[in-house]
Protein backbone atom coordinates (compact mmCIF):
# COMPACT_ATOMS: atom_id res chain seq x y z
CA UNK A 1 0.00 0.00 0.00
CA UNK A 2 0.53 3.92 -0.61
CA UNK A 3 2.49 5.88 2.52
CA UNK A 4 4.94 7.00 4.74
CA UNK A 5 6.11 4.91 7.57
CA UNK A 6 6.56 6.34 11.83
CA UNK A 7 8.10 5.44 14.73
CA UNK A 8 7.31 6.99 17.90
CA UNK A 9 9.88 5.59 20.39
CA UNK A 10 12.76 4.37 18.59
CA UNK A 11 15.42 4.58 20.64
CA UNK A 12 18.65 3.49 19.02
CA UNK A 13 16.37 2.20 15.98
CA UNK A 14 16.54 -1.58 16.37
CA UNK A 15 13.45 -2.39 15.57
CA UNK A 16 12.85 0.35 12.47
CA UNK A 17 16.12 -0.72 11.21
CA UNK A 18 14.61 -3.99 10.70
CA UNK A 19 11.64 -2.89 9.00
CA UNK A 20 13.11 -1.01 6.92
CA UNK A 21 15.47 -3.37 5.53
CA UNK A 22 12.51 -6.39 5.12
CA UNK A 23 10.55 -3.53 3.43
CA UNK A 24 13.75 -2.53 0.95
CA UNK A 25 12.81 1.12 1.62
CA UNK A 26 16.29 1.76 -0.29
CA UNK A 27 14.07 1.39 -3.51
CA UNK A 28 11.27 3.24 -2.42
CA UNK A 29 12.44 6.82 -2.81
CA UNK A 30 8.61 7.88 -2.53
CA UNK A 31 8.25 7.04 1.12
CA UNK A 32 9.75 8.92 3.99
CA UNK A 33 10.35 7.23 7.69
CA UNK A 34 9.58 9.56 10.43
CA UNK A 35 11.19 8.71 13.72
CA UNK A 36 10.46 10.26 16.29
CA UNK A 37 11.97 10.53 20.39
CA UNK A 38 13.86 12.61 22.41
CA UNK A 39 16.81 10.43 21.53
CA UNK A 40 18.16 10.66 25.16
CA UNK A 41 14.62 8.75 27.38
CA UNK A 42 11.61 9.58 29.11
CA UNK A 43 10.82 13.01 29.48
CA UNK A 44 10.68 14.31 33.14
CA UNK A 45 6.53 15.26 32.57
CA UNK A 46 5.58 11.80 31.50
CA UNK A 47 7.38 10.04 33.86
CA UNK A 48 4.42 9.71 36.14
CA UNK A 49 2.67 7.83 33.04
CA UNK A 50 5.81 5.84 32.28
CA UNK A 51 4.47 1.82 32.20
CA UNK A 52 4.66 0.55 36.21
CA UNK A 53 8.64 0.25 37.29
CA UNK A 54 9.36 0.93 34.33
CA UNK A 55 13.02 2.73 35.54
CA UNK A 56 15.05 1.96 32.36
CA UNK A 57 17.60 5.17 31.09
CA UNK A 58 18.65 6.08 27.54
CA UNK A 59 21.65 7.22 27.04
CA UNK A 60 22.00 10.34 23.99
CA UNK A 61 21.81 8.40 20.74
CA UNK A 62 20.33 10.55 18.05
CA UNK A 63 24.10 11.10 15.97
CA UNK A 64 24.02 7.06 16.17
CA UNK A 65 20.22 7.38 14.48
CA UNK A 66 20.71 9.69 12.29
CA UNK A 67 23.87 7.63 11.09
CA UNK A 68 21.85 4.30 10.77
CA UNK A 69 19.36 5.59 8.82
CA UNK A 70 21.52 7.91 6.28
CA UNK A 71 21.67 5.18 3.75
CA UNK A 72 17.87 5.28 3.17
CA UNK A 73 16.12 7.82 1.00
CA UNK A 74 14.09 9.96 3.31
CA UNK A 75 14.66 9.55 6.81
CA UNK A 76 13.46 12.34 8.99
CA UNK A 77 14.98 11.79 12.44
CA UNK A 78 12.94 14.00 14.93
CA UNK A 79 14.24 15.15 18.22
CA UNK A 80 12.05 15.92 20.67
CA UNK A 81 8.85 14.96 23.10
CA UNK A 82 5.88 13.12 21.75
CA UNK A 83 3.19 14.76 21.26
CA UNK A 84 4.95 18.06 21.39
CA UNK A 85 6.66 17.09 17.80
CA UNK A 86 3.59 15.44 16.02
CA UNK A 87 3.19 18.32 13.87
CA UNK A 88 6.77 18.38 12.19
CA UNK A 89 5.52 14.96 10.36
CA UNK A 90 3.46 16.28 7.67
CA UNK A 91 2.45 13.38 5.75
CA UNK A 92 -1.25 13.10 5.31
CA UNK A 93 -0.86 9.17 4.16
CA UNK A 94 0.89 6.73 7.06
CA UNK A 95 0.93 3.10 5.85
CA UNK A 96 2.95 1.90 8.98
CA UNK A 97 2.90 3.53 12.76
CA UNK A 98 4.72 1.68 15.53
CA UNK A 99 4.36 3.11 18.83
CA UNK A 100 6.97 2.32 21.77
CA UNK A 101 7.46 4.75 24.07
CA UNK A 102 6.56 3.05 27.55
CA UNK A 103 4.30 5.68 28.69
CA UNK A 104 0.81 6.18 28.10
CA UNK A 105 0.18 9.69 27.64
CA UNK A 106 2.04 9.87 24.76
CA UNK A 107 1.50 7.07 23.22
CA UNK A 108 -2.76 7.69 23.00
CA UNK A 109 -1.70 11.10 21.59
CA UNK A 110 0.44 9.52 19.36
CA UNK A 111 -2.14 7.13 18.30
CA UNK A 112 -5.14 9.89 18.08
CA UNK A 113 -3.20 12.16 15.74
CA UNK A 114 -2.02 9.73 12.85
CA UNK A 115 -5.45 7.98 12.89
CA UNK A 116 -7.16 10.12 10.71
CA UNK A 117 -4.31 10.04 8.35
CA UNK A 118 -3.72 5.83 8.05
CA UNK A 119 -4.55 5.05 4.53
CA UNK A 120 -6.81 2.07 4.61
CA UNK A 121 -4.96 -1.35 5.45
CA UNK A 122 -2.24 0.67 7.06
CA UNK A 123 -0.74 -0.84 10.65
CA UNK A 124 -0.48 -0.16 14.28
CA UNK A 125 1.78 -1.69 15.54
CA UNK A 126 2.09 -1.83 19.66
CA UNK A 127 5.19 -2.84 21.72
CA UNK A 128 4.41 -4.45 24.62
CA UNK A 129 0.19 -4.26 24.21
CA UNK A 130 0.35 -8.00 25.35
CA UNK A 131 3.33 -7.90 27.73
CA UNK A 132 1.15 -8.29 31.26
CA UNK A 133 0.96 -6.29 34.66
CA UNK A 134 3.96 -3.92 33.82
CA UNK A 135 1.96 -2.16 30.74
CA UNK A 136 -1.65 -2.71 32.16
CA UNK A 137 -1.98 1.52 31.52
CA UNK A 138 -0.92 0.99 28.18
CA UNK A 139 -3.57 -2.23 27.15
CA UNK A 140 -6.27 -0.62 28.39
CA UNK A 141 -6.16 3.00 27.02
CA UNK A 142 -5.47 0.84 23.71
CA UNK A 143 -8.44 -1.25 23.99
CA UNK A 144 -11.05 1.87 24.55
CA UNK A 145 -9.00 3.36 21.83
CA UNK A 146 -9.54 0.62 19.79
CA UNK A 147 -13.12 0.08 20.97
CA UNK A 148 -14.10 3.79 20.68
CA UNK A 149 -12.93 3.67 16.13
CA UNK A 150 -14.89 0.27 16.17
CA UNK A 151 -11.14 -1.92 16.01
CA UNK A 152 -9.71 -5.20 17.52
CA UNK A 153 -6.43 -5.50 18.80
CA UNK A 154 -4.53 -8.81 17.77
CA UNK A 155 -2.12 -9.69 20.59
CA UNK A 156 1.16 -11.33 18.69
CA UNK A 157 3.35 -13.72 20.50
CA UNK A 158 5.69 -11.50 20.69
CA UNK A 159 3.41 -9.26 22.82
CA UNK A 160 3.28 -6.72 20.15
CA UNK A 161 -0.61 -5.59 19.51
CA UNK A 162 -1.74 -5.29 16.13
CA UNK A 163 -4.46 -3.07 14.81
CA UNK A 164 -5.38 -2.86 11.14
CA UNK A 165 -7.24 0.50 9.75
CA UNK A 166 -9.94 -0.25 7.96
C1 LIG B 1 11.67 1.00 24.53
S1 LIG B 1 12.46 2.36 23.78
C2 LIG B 1 12.10 2.18 22.05
C3 LIG B 1 12.76 0.97 21.44
C4 LIG B 1 12.63 0.86 19.94
N1 LIG B 1 11.25 0.92 19.48
C5 LIG B 1 13.25 -0.43 19.46
O1 LIG B 1 12.53 -1.45 19.41
O2 LIG B 1 14.43 -0.46 19.17
C6 LIG B 1 11.44 3.70 24.27
C7 LIG B 1 11.85 5.02 23.69
O3 LIG B 1 10.79 5.95 23.88
C8 LIG B 1 11.34 7.24 24.06
N2 LIG B 1 10.31 8.08 24.68
C9 LIG B 1 9.64 7.86 25.82
N3 LIG B 1 8.74 8.83 26.05
C10 LIG B 1 8.85 9.69 25.02
C11 LIG B 1 8.16 10.89 24.67
N4 LIG B 1 7.16 11.39 25.42
N5 LIG B 1 8.52 11.52 23.55
C12 LIG B 1 9.50 11.02 22.76
N6 LIG B 1 10.18 9.89 23.03
C13 LIG B 1 9.84 9.22 24.14
C14 LIG B 1 12.59 7.00 24.88
O4 LIG B 1 13.52 8.03 24.70
C15 LIG B 1 13.09 5.65 24.33
O5 LIG B 1 14.08 5.84 23.36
Amino acid sequence: MDGDFVECGVNRGGFSRAVAHYVALDRHPDRTFYLLDTYCGIPEQDRGVAAEHYTTTYPDCYDEVCATFRPFPNPRVIRGRVPDTLAQVPSERVAYLSIDMNCVGPEIAAATYFWDKLVPGAIIILDDYGAGVWHRDQREAFDRFARERGVEILTLPTCHGLMIKA
